[in-house]
């Protein structure tokens, strides 16, 4: 243990978990330095937000200039970051989301997105999909069903969140048109039995689940989802959380479907690394919510939101390679699945891929292989997560700035961790 992880154990709550016991001292682009000064390879990016790497320099410049004028406004004052982060989003948003409410962090910004649809619907149904993450606080726990630890011993939750399957082809042992198939099957019948769609407000789904397991939710899920939305006056609020700001290979995976929000939820890579969220709508949905209806202290933060238009900037030129960069990656897991009996599946969108570990007989989930995996990782200098209920996925997620080089040396050394697994 080392000195700072035994000082923690004394003021820390135990219940905020680390993935690693590593003590970071510095971080420059794809890597991160410990306090031993052992470099390691970060394809964890602080679990998908540093999407630039860490201190990327137009968006540290940002913080530094802003650092200099104003820190804090708290919904007193307006500052010109704010509206700076706002325009710049209504640039890469999909058509109609024009105007937005910044907050802290994903969770938050779930619920400023339900508590919208509920107040401008004037009805109080929320369907959610099995397996989706939206968050940890009371609300957004009782939208999030990607493993029922997250819900256990927090009961009632919010009510009248109503759950249905998402298409998990692989986990079914399906093709992607069946699971389709089935997981729309299966939301009819739930407006059957249990609730009519004329009493729900929104549809609440990530278009590529991630703590689930890194499903896409394909597009002819989502242009399902999208005309029953129509069809019933619900409304649909995709979390592009975890999703957006190029992960996928677009600015925002919508893009990739090409199928329209009503409303859009973002965090995690907005400010690259500053705590910052934020939902968007269209003006005409916004307005039918009173002023005041909604509100936050810290939200919006003037530093934060310099750092998010800048890392808007910065982006700009790094996701045009992503798919090139996603190409090479899947090439190469691809590969790789053929090598090593342990990859049941490979899946994903750009630069979010789920590598899914299998037991003996190519479909049980083996949460052992990830933890042997990222042990080796670990041991060669290099940083993965896990997804998936069963923890048994692993989550590909380098920095979009990545060099095809550190690309390379990362699936080098999973290439070798596979290998020394099936030595075992
Ligand atoms: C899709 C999605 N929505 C919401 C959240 C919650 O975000 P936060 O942890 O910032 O509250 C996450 C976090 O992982 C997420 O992946």
């Amino acid at each position: 243990m080392s000195q700072l992880t035994d000082r923690s154990r004394h003021v820390i709550a135990p219940t905020q978990a680390f993935d690693t016991d590593i003590e970071v001292v510095a971080s420059e682009g794809s890597w991160v330095t410990d306090a031993t000064g052992k470099r390691y390879l970060d394809f964890t990016c602080g679990i998908a937000v540093s999407n630039l790497g860490h201190q990327h320099p137009l968006v540290k410049a940002a913080i530094l200039e802003q650092i200099d004028s104003v820190w804090h406004a708290g919904g007193v004052f307006w500052y010109e970051s704010l509206v700076r982060a706002a325009e710049r989003l209504r640039t890469i948003t999909p058509e109609g989301i024009d105007q937005f409410f910044f907050m802290n962090s994903g969770a938050e910004s779930v619920e400023g997105a339900v508590k919208l649809a509920r107040k401008t619907t004037g009805r109080q149904g929320v369907v959610v999909f099995r397996g989706g993450f939206h968050g940890r606080t009371m609300g957004s726990v009782s939208y999030t069903t990607s493993t029922a630890k997250y819900r256990q011993g927090y009961h009632p939750l919010v009510g009248s969140v109503f759950v249905t399957p998402f298409p998990r082809p692989f986990r079914w042992q399906m093709t992607h048109e069946d699971a389709t198939a089935r997981a729309i099957d299966e939301l009819d019948l739930m407006f059957k039995h249990e609730v009519t769609p004329a009493e729900i407000a929104c549809f609440l789904v990530e278009p590529l689940q991630g703590e689930g397991g890194y499903y896409p939710a394909g597009k002819e899920f989502l242009e399902h989802l999208r005309d029953v939305a129509d069809r019933h006056g619900i409304l649909l609020v995709v979390d592009e959380v975890q999703t957006g700001f190029g992960r996928t290979g677009a600015w925002f995976t919508s893009d990739v479907y090409d199928v329209r929000p009503d409303v859009m939820v973002m965090g995690k890579a907005i400010a690259n690394g500053l705590p910052l969220s934020a939902f968007g709508a269209p003006a005409e949905l916004l307005a039918k919510w009173p002023r005041g209806s909604h509100g936050t202290t810290f939200g919006g933060n003037p530093i934060s939101c310099a750092a998010a238009a800048a890392t808007i900037e910065a982006l700009a030129d790094v996701i045009p390679q992503v798919p090139k960069l996603s190409t090479h990656a899947f090439e190469r897991w691809e590969e790789l699945q053929l090598r090593h009996r342990a990859i049941g599946d490979v899946r994903g969108l750009g630069l979010m891929i789920g590598v899914e570990l299998v037991g003996d007989d190519g479909h049980e989930p083996d949460a052992d292989a990830f933890a042997h995996i990222s042990a080796f990782a670990k041991q060669e200098g290099m940083l993965i997560l896990p997804c998936g209920p069963d923890g048994n996925i692993i989550r590909f997620i380098p920095p979009l700035t990545v060099s095809t080089e550190d690309l390379d040396l990362g699936i080098d050394i999973l290439d070798r961790a596979l290998g020394d697994l099936e030595e075992r």
